[in-house]
């Protein structure tokens, strides 16, 4: 059994959805608890609220978290998308405890139990982190979907930078750079696995309502984009506490460029002997596509 803790920037980009989607419908996760992050954190945690509702999960409390990154004059990018996924403003009940203060008390609690999958960028687990660094030690792992190496085979085109470190990459430097056990789902095997217009058909056939809400954020995105992909970033992640072969992976440590004025955020794998990251170079896609479409459609 998985134990873990989903840290979003939910309504960015409709793969955080799926991420909660397949962590939800697979059995071997536990999902302890859900913390927003980035931007208008009130509308993620609305957002996550909803789909539970939708999945008929009503066992999972949701936690809002930090807004901004941790320089607080950096400039919030790609914040007020979220709309595109939360067509009304439903009332929710949303805990009023921090997303800090859980993540601390549930990893201190459960002391090598708690595994944290961050999806967005990494503001509240660099301030978890600062705030009580022996959650270090305490943690079980931290598979997070986030930056870019190019360390892989890939003949696709990759960014220099990847979304979720750009965002705040002081934040990802603290993190990185923490000892904690890490495994890095970058953008070098994301890209590779995508879902069309196909899977979205899938979803909507499948008469359940979670995945026609699924459905309904895909089409809407897809048509935002003007392309008939999206990449599975983030469900690429949480697919990895289901089967870690999926990902194939090499230990290096990750040093994250950054330049106090501008928003920088390269991530640079870096050879040494006691390196903490897993980081991700080559992916089963298709193996992966059939986990992630078996999970949200065997509940019909
Ligand atoms: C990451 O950025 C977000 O938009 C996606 O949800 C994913 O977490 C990909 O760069
Ligand atoms: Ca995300």
């Amino acid at each position: 059994m998985q134990r873990i803790i989903l840290d979003t920037d939910i309504g960015t980009d409709v793969d955080d959805a799926l991420a909660l989607a397949l962590a939800l419908r697979s059995p071997e996760i536990v999902l302890e608890g859900v913390t927003t992050v980035y931007g208008d954190v009130d509308i993620r945690a609305r957002l996550v609220k909803k789909l539970m509702h939708l999945a008929n999960r009503h066992d999972v409390c949701v936690y809002k978290g930090i807004e901004k990154p941790l320089l607080q004059n950096r400039e919030v990018f790609w914040a007020g998308h979220e709309e595109l996924l939360l067509s009304n403003h439903e009332a929710f009940d949303i805990e009023d405890r921090h997303a800090v203060d859980f993540i601390i008390d549930k990893i201190m609690s459960n002391p090598g139990e708690i595994t944290l999958v961050p999806i967005g960028p990494l503001t509240n687990i660099a301030v978890a982190i600062i705030r009580e660094p022996r959650i270090v030690e305490h943690v079980k792992e931290i598979i997070l979907m986030g930056g870019v190496t190019r360390l892989g085979n890939n003949g696709i085109e990759l960014p220099p930078i990847e979304h979720n470190v750009k965002c705040d990459p002081e934040a990802a430097s603290l993190v990185f750079s923490s000892g904690a056990p890490i495994v890095m789902v970058g953008l070098d095997v994301t890209m590779k696995v995508r879902i069309t217009s196909k899977e979205k058909d899938e979803l909507y056939a499948s008469g359940d309502p979670l995945n026609i809400a699924l459905a309904q954020s895909i089409e809407k995105w897809l048509r935002f984009r003007g392309k008939d992909w999206t990449a599975m970033h983030d469900p690429l992640a949480v697919s990895l506490l289901v089967d870690r072969s999926i990902v194939q992976t090499q230990r290096m440590n990750i040093r994250v460029e950054y330049d106090h004025r501008h928003p920088t955020g390269q991530t640079v794998a870096v050879f040494s002997e006691d390196a903490n990251v897993e980081i991700g170079l080559e992916v089963d896609n298709e193996r992966f596509i059939r986990l992630l479409m078996d999970r949200l459609l065997a509940q019909n």
